[in-house]
């Protein structure tokens, strides 16, 4: 059995998640959608209702499970017996970034592989941050996450004042 995690904050999952989510689960045999804590980012949606946003929009996937997880990522990994790390990768700009957690999480556990799809060319601009920027000041956000989160999307930021 082929398992996979995808982690990341998804706060909130974008378009952008989704297609390496759904391109993903064709090549494992399970897919484990990690949410967990980046320490330098300050969240919008608390850790919960970022899995139950991904949970919505994932549920036509049978292969991938969507877990939330405080603590180190090779923990996670080791917990679900999974072999690999899936990530994405938009443009030049992530690399280094990413680069720098996959040398890490391999000094961690060398047992454990990261690797690396490329986003699709449509989904290359986009972020979680820069949604949220554009739905604080009222912009669209048709397209950039899926059709069915972009009303919690609002909300969540009109709530807390668009912090
Ligand atoms: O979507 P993000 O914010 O780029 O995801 C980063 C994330 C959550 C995958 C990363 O911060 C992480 O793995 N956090 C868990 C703690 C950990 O394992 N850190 C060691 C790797 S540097």
């Amino acid at each position: 059995m082929r398992v996979a995690i995808y982690p990341g904050s998804f706060d909130p999952i974008t378009n952008g998640h989704l297609d390496i989510i759904t391109r993903g689960s064709k090549i494992f045999d399970r897919l484990i959608v990690g949410v967990l804590v980046n320490i330098d980012k300050k969240g919008l949606f608390t850790i919960e209702e970022r899995v139950e946003l991904i949970k919505k929009v994932t549920k036509h996937l049978p292969n991938v499970e969507v877990i939330c997880f405080n603590g180190l990522l090779v923990d996670l990994a080791k917990e679900y017996n999974a072999k690999v790390i899936l990530k994405g990768l938009r443009a030049v700009s992530d690399f280094e970034y990413e680069f720098q957690m996959a040398l890490m999480n391999s000094q961690l556990d060398p047992n454990i592989e990261t690797l690396f799809m490329m986003t699709s060319s449509e989904y290359s601009y986009l972020s979680s941050s820069s949604v949220k920027q554009v739905a604080k000041f009222g912009g669209k956000i048709n397209g950039l996450v899926p059709d069915e989160i972009i009303t919690e999307v609002y909300n969540k930021i009109r709530n807390l004042g668009g912090e």
